[in-house]
């Protein structure tokens, strides 16, 4: 029910909208890594407020889990859970090997990310549109043979901070859109989420950081203007998870696994370790029981599951990829192997129900009403929207089905469909206010 409510707002948001022109819109998803919902609550962010004001704006987004990059950038340009794309880490692996490889190999690795599952662009360009990508994950790879049009992967060791690069590279996918004539970019910056993890996300570097974000949504706004975009191009905004303080300190209890009675390294052939709050295992033949007997209950802010008992609102199970035993842990507490190697001051990857898991959104452009406020929705709700913007068919997803809501919804008359939305909204803004009140003290 809450999730049909919510998808509601989500489409009536544009479908109640009347089209300025009668050609092709235009779709630029940008994503601002890390930015977690309630980010300009403490900073001053004229325009982000701006575009709010302009557009539609999301109490906040519910990624999927794994809440961390690469999986829930996949899920943005797919609309599938994690456990339904495949890509369900930032790094692939092999079992067999023990061979791992980092975040940014693994953008490299086509059989990782191409998994039975398209992105937009290609998607897009299949049915005759034109589409690109600037160092959005997932942009490296090849799909069924075909890449984006035209893109640009994130150079090694690439300074993700520097503001006159993020200019640099805002005009040039405004080029694309204006020269090439594309139809769908999707543009990433790696931006404040290296500042969340370096210094907290309670940091005055992170509350700089989103200056600077703000100033960038400025710049973007105003170079779809230069570029003579604005009526027909639609502008979303968001990003792939949150962030949360991690607890330092003697009287911290650390969780490592080598310091668990009962658990020993030798009875697993793999791990997926030291790596924020989330793990994965694969025991030896016939150690399954004795290792999750071992963790399980081990410590109380640790959470290990059999990967078929999962709880299900995570959907982090139903995939080969996915290992046997799945371990993650409270906010606050990170995961050590054999001991303690983190040291970052703000971690992600935990459960997506925690609120400072939670992603911001932001929509203007011609589709979109002006000065709306929704509920929270599911981020697998927005690969859906943004193939009803590009006026393409979507491939099967897990997020809200145009056809029902055409069927449906849009069915009623305007009238009604808006009485509806604004009941939707007005509810969940007061209830949201009140949850706020109660959580957090900014
Ligand atoms: C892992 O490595 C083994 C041994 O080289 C190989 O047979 C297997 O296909 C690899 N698996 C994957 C998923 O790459
Ligand atoms: C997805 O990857 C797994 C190995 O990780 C492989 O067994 C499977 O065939 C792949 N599926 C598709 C459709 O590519
Ligand atoms: C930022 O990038 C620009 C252009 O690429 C370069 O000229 C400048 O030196 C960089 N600034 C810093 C602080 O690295
Ligand atoms: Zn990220």
């Amino acid at each position: 029910m809450l999730r049909a409510a919510s998808l509601c707002v989500l489409w009536a948001s544009f479908v109640l909208g009347v089209p300025v022109t009668k050609e092709r819109q235009k779709v630029l998803l940008v994503s601002f890594d890390g930015f977690r919902w309630d980010y300009d609550h403490d900073v001053d962010t004229p325009n982000l407020d701006q575009m709010a004001k302009d557009g539609v704006k999301a109490q906040y987004v519910t990624p999927p889990y794994l809440t961390i990059t690469s999986p829930t950038h996949f899920t943005l340009l797919t609309g599938r859970y994690i456990e339904n794309h495949g890509v369900i880490h930032n790094m692939w692996f092999n079992t067999t090997t023990s061979e791992k490889k980092t975040y940014y190999s693994t953008q490299f690795v086509n059989e990782w990310w191409d998994n039975g599952t398209l992105p937009i662009w290609i998607t897009a360009q299949k049915q005759g549109l034109k589409a690109g990508s600037l160092h959005f994950p997932g942009t490296a790879s090849s799909y069924q043979g075909q890449v984006a049009m035209m893109r640009e992967v994130e150079p090694f060791l690439y300074d993700y901070k520097n503001e006159t690069d993020w200019h640099e590279n805002t005009d040039k996918v405004m080029g694309w859109f204006r020269d090439q004539d594309l139809d769908f970019v999707s543009l990433y910056f790696g931006e404040p989420d290296g500042t969340g993890h370096k210094y907290g996300p309670d940091s005055p570097e992170r509350r700089e950081m989103v200056k600077q974000v703000d100033r960038t949504v400025g710049y973007i706004r105003d170079s779809a203007e230069r570029h003579g975009l604005t009526k027909r191009l639609n502008i979303i905004i968001t990003a792939d998870h949150g962030m949360t303080t991690v607890f330092r300190g003697p009287q911290v209890e650390q969780i490592t696994l080598s310091k668990i009675p009962g658990f020993r390294f030798s009875d697993v052939s793999f791990q997926l370790l030291d790596y924020g709050p989330s793990g994965m295992l694969l025991p030896k033949p016939g150690k399954l029981e004795t290792v999750y007997k071992a963790l399980k209950g081990a410590h109380p802010h640790l959470h290990v599951y059999k990967k078929e008992e999962m709880p299900e609102h995570l959907r982090f199970s139903k995939n080969d990829r996915i290992l046997p035993i799945v371990l993650w842990t409270d906010p606050g507490y990170v995961l050590n192997g054999f001991f303690p190697v983190q040291f970052n001051k703000g971690e992600h990857g935990f459960d997506n129900q925690e609120m400072d898991m939670k992603p911001f959104f932001r929509a203007v452009g011609p589709a979109f009403h002006r000065n709306l406020v929704v509920g929270p929705f599911e981020t697998v709700n927005i690969y859906p929207l943004m193939c009803h913007l590009l006026g393409i068919e979507p491939e099967l997803n897990d997020g809200g089905n145009v056809n029902f809501w055409k069927n449906g919804f849009i069915g009623l008359s305007a009238v009604a469909g808006f009485l509806l939305l604004v009941f939707i909204v007005t509810i969940s803004h007061s209830f949201l206010k009140r949850k706020q009140k109660n959580q957090r003290q900014f």
